[in-house]
């Protein structure tokens, strides 16, 4: 069988213009970053996010950064603390990707983030990058290009090998070897002190000279948010695998619409789409949580391609509650 390979673009003012138009229709695109190639989606699409989760075959659903060409878009996009505006100011555009609160109207997709109240956030230092995010002029999702669990891609062709023969992606804009080769150094910003949740090449030492903070040792034994036992969970009881609903359920189903009658009806996707299931999870979770329920019970999703990604994180909304399911 013949692979269709994505095709390599030079970045440059014809590359960027088409890449831009796949972005808005919702396709993904690798491009170069000073760090490491990205694998870059519509953050403000949840399908598209999905469509970046089963393209890396990701067992789960971490929390992606979204890329923004300036400070200020990112400030509106999350609160900027003191903190924060101090670290912009020293270290954006660069290797930094900023936690901070979301902001009340903030458009992006709960997928990227999770689910979570806040949002990473990172101004590029590679002028190429921003070049692309500013035609984009949407905020773009963007995980390091390489399959789950695999090494971090550095140069285009890197890319094509990893991940060339994906249907979703449309195109890998070339920006030449990555300088610095080492994935951003993610800082929380939200409080007073900065936590530095995943090392880069923005050191603790950079950080202390410029906030005069003493970091506590970070690394090790902060547990990113996507390997959380149960981050979020919603309050009323979850019940997976549920084959008809009961009375008091708050019911979400996928696919066919249930036998029976629910207190309130939800689906993840009522063609039985996996992408628009994973697209919709965390809006509809909150909603049938809302719903004033005594349980929610979730049909059975096919663990097969992203619906194990999806599976992973109800498992996970279902932690505390597993006495219920029957
Ligand atoms: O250099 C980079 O950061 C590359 C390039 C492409 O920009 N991107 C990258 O993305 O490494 P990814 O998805 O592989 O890593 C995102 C990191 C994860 O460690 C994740 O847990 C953390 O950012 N993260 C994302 N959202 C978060 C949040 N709301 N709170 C805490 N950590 C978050
Ligand atoms: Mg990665």
């Amino acid at each position: 069988m013949r692979v269709v390979m994505a095709k390599i673009v030079s970045a440059g003012l014809l590359g960027f213009s088409e890449a831009t138009a796949h972005i808005h229709s919702g396709k993904l695109v690798a491009f170069g970053t000073e760090t490491v190639y990205g694998l870059g989606g519509n953050a403000v699409d949840g399908e598209a996010v999905a469509r970046i989760f089963r393209a890396k075959g990701r067992p789960s659903f971490n929390p992606l950064i979204s890329h923004v060409p300036q400070a200020d878009i990112a400030f509106g996009l999350g609160k900027p603390t003191p903190l924060a505006q101090m670290l912009a100011a020293a270290f954006w555009p660069g290797p930094m990707t900023l936690v901070l609160e979301q902001r009340e109207n903030c458009p992006i997709s709960s997928l990227a983030t999770s689910g979570l109240d806040s949002i990473a956030l990172r101004v590029p230092g590679s002028e190429l990058a921003r070049a692309f995010l500013q035609e984009v002029s949407l905020p773009v999702a963007a995980p390091s290009a390489n399959r789950s669990g695999r090494i971090s891609p550095t140069r285009a062709d890197h890319v094509q090998d990893e991940l060339g023969a994906e249907a979703d992606i449309a195109m890998i804009l070339d920006m030449g070897p990555c300088v610095e080769g080492l994935e951003s150094t993610v800082i929380d910003a939200r409080g007073q002190k900065p936590v530095i949740l995943r090392p880069g090449s923005v050191t603790a030492e950079m950080i202390r000279d410029l906030t005069g903070v003493q970091l506590e040792k970070a690394g090790h034994d902060i547990v990113s948010p996507g390997q959380l036992a149960s981050h979020y969970a919603p309050r009323t009881p979850v019940a997976l695998n549920q084959s008809t609903p009961k009375e008091n359920d708050a019911w979400i189903g996928f696919g066919d619409a249930p036998q029976g009658k629910a207190h309130a009806v939800f689906s993840f996707s009522e063609k039985g789409d996996l992408i628009e299931a994973a697209a919709s999870l965390y809006d509809t979770l909150r909603q049938a949580d809302a719903a004033g329920a005594k349980r929610i019970a979730i049909a059975p999703i096919p663990a097969e391609g992203i619906g194990t990604a999806i599976n992973d994180r109800l498992s996970r909304a279902a932690a505390g509650s597993l006495a219920l399911s029957d």
